[in-house]
């Protein structure tokens, strides 16, 4: 076959790749061709701007490493990254809703006991986060394991300041206890803008957008037989909730961060100066009993 034009070139694609032999593989690249194929079409890219479109993506694949993934941010900024959790995170009635993991979980987050002050050096408003964790009709789950992250007053991670902070802040493991409760101190997180000074960062200005996301405590909770829940909570009252950059806010996620004045809070501890209080109670789901292992 030879002598394509614009109307045959997609048929002929699809007629070279029709004896793969993954049935997964083909329907992918089937669909991948078609709607690469109806996209050309539509937009009708001059020369420039294919070579503009490849450099994009080729500045995007160079701006990832170790501890950046341009193309995860890609993702997430055209919204492609919450589809996709949508369509593998079904909410039954009970279940906490999920929403990005984000690039600023860490694998080797230090272990605390309930109670510990999470804040390392950090300064800011104190902020005290109770919660629990239950199965989908309330039965509480001791001994799950429940990773926190969040970012400082000014938005940062700590990741993103170990040369001045020196070690991981703001963040840990905690385990339930035999009520399926956790708690702990640090301070309440700001707003802040992704990492914008790459190809996605061009992309946002170029498309009138800004860089923010609404202030928010990440959460990954893990418990056997449950299927782990990533998801975060956002501080009621953000400027950014209606805007988030990388569309992840569910008015279920949003939670009053309670104003207290300085004085004994409610785990007992004395507080120096104002405090916030966020309690959240979190829903896990079973993993389904017909689910083929990975
Ligand atoms: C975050 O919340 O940490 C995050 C999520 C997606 C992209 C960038 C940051
Ligand atoms: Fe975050």
């Amino acid at each position: 076959m030879r002598n394509f034009n614009e109307n045959t070139i997609t048929d002929a694609v699809l007629e070279r790749i029709a004896g793969a032999t993954d049935p997964r593989i083909k329907e992918v690249s089937e669909a991948l061709v078609r709607h690469l194929h109806a996209f050309v079409r539509e937009v009708r890219p001059t020369q420039k701007e294919w070579e503009f479109g490849i450099d994009f993506l080729t500045r995007t694949g160079h701006m990832c490493d170790d501890n950046r993934q341009e193309f995860i941010l890609l993702s997430d900024t055209l919204g492609v990254s919450m589809l996709v959790d949508a369509i593998n995170h079904p909410v039954p009635e009970g279940a906490t809703e999920t929403t990005v993991l984000g690039p600023f979980f860490v694998q080797a987050s230090p272990e605390k006991e309930n109670g510990a002050d999470i804040s390392g050096p950090m300064e800011g408003d104190p902020m005290l986060v109770t919660g629990s964790v239950s199965t989908v009709d309330g039965r509480p789950l001791a001994g799950a394991v429940v990773d926190v992250w969040h970012s400082d007053d000014d938005g940062y991670y700590d990741v993103q300041q170990l040369d001045k902070i020196g070690d991981l802040a703001m963040r840990a493991r905690f385990h339930t206890d035999q009520n399926g409760r956790f708690n702990f101190w640090s301070i309440k997180p700001a707003a802040y803008p992704i990492p914008h000074d790459g190809p996605v960062g061009d992309m946002l200005e170029v498309q009138g957008r800004h860089p923010w996301r609404p202030a928010h405590v990440h959460f990954m909770i893990s418990a056997p037989g449950f299927e782990q829940l990533v998801t975060h909570v956002f501080v009621a009252g953000d400027k950014y909730l209606d805007s988030d950059v990388v569309f992840g806010v569910k008015d279920s996620l949003i939670r009053e961060f309670v104003r207290h004045p300085a004085g004994r809070a409610p785990d007992g501890r004395m507080v120096e100066s104002e405090y916030f209080h966020l309690n959240y109670d979190f829903g896990l789901k079973q993993v389904a009993s017909n689910a083929k292992a990975a």
